[in-house]
């Protein structure tokens, strides 16, 4: 028996913890996603991650901290994905296909969570990279609307095809049935690549200290403001690390769910 069940093969559940793969869409050759049924058992705040995986050779499971990409109202999980060649995981979780089977620990924590803020008026979602997948999820909770009067979603990648899963995405909220709604207007997009030509360039970190995004969005201020702003940040360590130093400077502090503050930080995932 190999580690994932063959599609062909009947739909029976064979692994501890198993959930079934039910789509699976290519982004790029390095960025993937997949959607998975979801245990009746799994309650998750928008923004936590789970630990995800596959059985390795020697029957121990191969697991990963992954955020889900999805509301919590959903009956599926998303998850967005890097693909890494020699990769424990990823190299061999890239290949899945719908009907497949992966290993879900029913376990959510983290701190990307809207708890974890003091009350604000505009809330900024800041993230390179797979970073995004955690704000795929809060970008369609009611709950961000319903606490915030403004929405704002940075998103940088080296090149145009890497931002397309936020992009679809954050295009058809307006128009969802369940939340375009609570969405409304309130929600400001700015995608920005580093590597190739695109409307909006640069890196998150130079387009805040230089206000750049402020005069684009026209929010009618140079740097945010610890009374009013809040934040959420989900890249790599150095770019977390460059991101919380430009805030701390403004006057933001980080949260936690214990003591929330006004702003909040998680190192995306990799594989
Ligand atoms: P750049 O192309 O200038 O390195 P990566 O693929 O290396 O994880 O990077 C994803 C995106 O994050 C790239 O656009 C990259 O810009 C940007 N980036 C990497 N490190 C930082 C950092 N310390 N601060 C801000 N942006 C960063």
């Amino acid at each position: 028996q190999t580690a994932v069940t063959d599609s062909a093969a009947p739909r029976t559940k064979t692994l501890p913890d198993a959930q079934t793969v039910t789509e699976v869409r290519h982004y790029t050759d390095r960025l993937f996603y997949f959607r998975t049924t979801r245990p009746r058992s799994l309650r998750f705040r928008s923004g936590e991650f789970v630990m995800i995986g596959l059985p390795g050779e020697n029957g121990k499971p191969i697991m990963r901290a992954y955020s889900i990409a999805s509301p919590s109202w959903d009956d599926g999980l998303d998850f967005y994905s890097i693909k890494v060649q020699d990769g424990p995981l990823t190299s061999r979780l890239q290949h899945i296909k719908e009907g497949d089977e992966i290993i879900l620990r029913p376990k959510p924590v983290g701190t990307l969570v809207l708890d974890a803020l003091l009350p604000g008026k505009r809330l900024w979602f800041l993230a390179t990279g797979t970073g995004i997948a955690p704000f795929a999820s809060l970008m369609r909770d009611p709950e961000t609307y319903e606490q915030y009067d403004e929405v704002i979603m940075m998103h940088t990648c080296r090149e145009v095809a890497e931002l397309d899963f936020g992009r679809q995405l954050i295009e058809s909220l307006p128009e969802d049935p369940l939340i375009g709604e609570f969405v409304g207007d309130k929600l400001k997009y700015y995608p920005t690549t580093t590597r190739e030509e695109s409307k909006w360039m640069g890196r998150v970190t130079d387009n805040l200290t230089s206000g750049k995004v402020f005069r684009d969005l026209g929010l009618g201020a140079e740097q945010m403001d610890p009374a009013t702003d809040r934040a959420m940040v989900c890249g790599s360590l150095d770019f977390n690390k460059d991101v919380m130093a430009i805030m701390e400077g403004w006057g933001l502090r980080e949260g936690a769910n214990s003591e929330p503050a006004e702003y909040v930080v998680e190192k995306a995932f990799v594989g």
